[in-house]
């Protein structure tokens, strides 16, 4: 059987392929599109793609032998499931694997905005150090504030469990009770408006949904505090960035850290220019132990599903229901 990866991931995911099966690889250093997505799956198997890659209706639909699709991320809303799934195909994301990592890079964005440090590496750089003083570069204390969590599934869950050095007063909300952060960490569940009202800190961890597009918009920077410091390591389009573009300008809120934004890879031009706000190429799940580890996850799901199995991260398993009425 044939597999086409969209882009050249860690080794170990490529050679563990390689052995069952005839791999081919984007051959560019870059984010194909989806003409060259549609031609790459000519007479394949199995499709191994990034969230970078539009899988739309047209892409699932290009080619008959497609049976398994393998995504390397864990967020798949670059993918239409209901389009894969009328076509019998199963889905594959890599929960797990990146959730420490990514709840790490949400708090290196923390502190990064509160003690303002990407400014402070710029100032230093330049040759502004001119000694300490009172009153240079203040931030702000992380200790002992209320951290608010939007969304706590693995990811949001892991980030405010990291929390506990620093012993803060959690909010939350989730559709459901999050019985480990209110045993553990005393966590309250609250609405949005109350967790936006009341944290000093508010990190973002739900996936992109037609309910989650513009969660956060121009009313609810305006419920957040003058202090208020946003997080966002989810997706972009969470976020209106054209009213966090103006939240930031007008200093509504203290500052922000994206590590995702609306329309990647484009940024605002305004968030260019921002010194209260930190930006990072989307690297939630950047760390070479965590790359490898969604690798290997990827292509055992494309295994296990090529060979007719469940695989084990499929997200779409009412494939694999049987309904002998229809
Ligand atoms: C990264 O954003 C992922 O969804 O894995
Ligand atoms: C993503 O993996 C999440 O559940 O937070």
């Amino acid at each position: 059987m044939k597999i086409f990866v969209t882009r050249k991931i860690p080794e170990p995911g490529l050679d563990a392929l390689k052995k069952e099966f005839s791999v081919e690889v984007n051959p560019f250093d870059r984010i194909l599109t989806k003409e060259e997505i549609i031609k790459g799956l000519k007479g394949k198997d199995g499709l191994l793609c990034l969230l970078t890659d539009p899988i739309d209706n047209d892409v699932i639909n290009a080619e008959p032998h497609l049976k398994m699709i393998a995504s390397y991320a864990v967020g798949y809303d670059n993918i239409d499931i209901a389009a894969a799934t009328k076509r019998g195909i199963p889905v594959s994301n890599t929960p797990g694997v990146l959730t420490e990592t990514t709840a790490e890079l949400a708090w290196a964005l923390l502190f990064s905005v509160t003690r303002r440090i990407v400014e402070g590496d710029t100032f230093t750089r330049e040759g502004n150090f001119k000694g300490w003083a009172p009153m240079l570069m203040l931030g702000q204390d992380v200790s002992h504030k209320t951290l608010g969590v939007i969304g706590t599934g693995r990811i949001g869950t892991t980030f405010a469990l990291k929390s506990k050095g620093f012993h803060m007063h959690v909010l939350y909300t989730d559709e459901q009770t999050n019985e480990q952060l209110e045993r553990e960490l005393g966590a309250k569940k609250v609405t949005l408006t109350t967790l936006l009202k009341e944290s000093d800190f508010i990190s973002i961890h739900v996936p992109l949904t037609k309910q989650t597009h513009h969660l956060i918009d121009e009313k609810e920077l305006h419920q957040m505090k003058k202090t208020a410091v946003l997080i966002n390591t989810a997706r972009g389009p969470i976020i209106n960035e054209k009213a966090l573009v103006r939240a930031l300008t007008e200093q509504w809120i203290f500052g922000a850290g994206l590590d995702v934004y609306e329309k990647e890879p484009e940024i605002s031009e305004e968030l260019h220019r921002l010194k209260n706000v930190v930006l990072q190429p989307h690297t939630g799940s950047g760390t070479i132990e965590t790359r490898t580890k969604m690798a290997l996850m990827a292509a055992e799901n494309m295994m296990i599903g090529l060979k007719g199995g469940i695989p084990p991260n499929c997200v779409n398993t009412e494939v694999f229901q049987k309904n002998p009425t229809t």
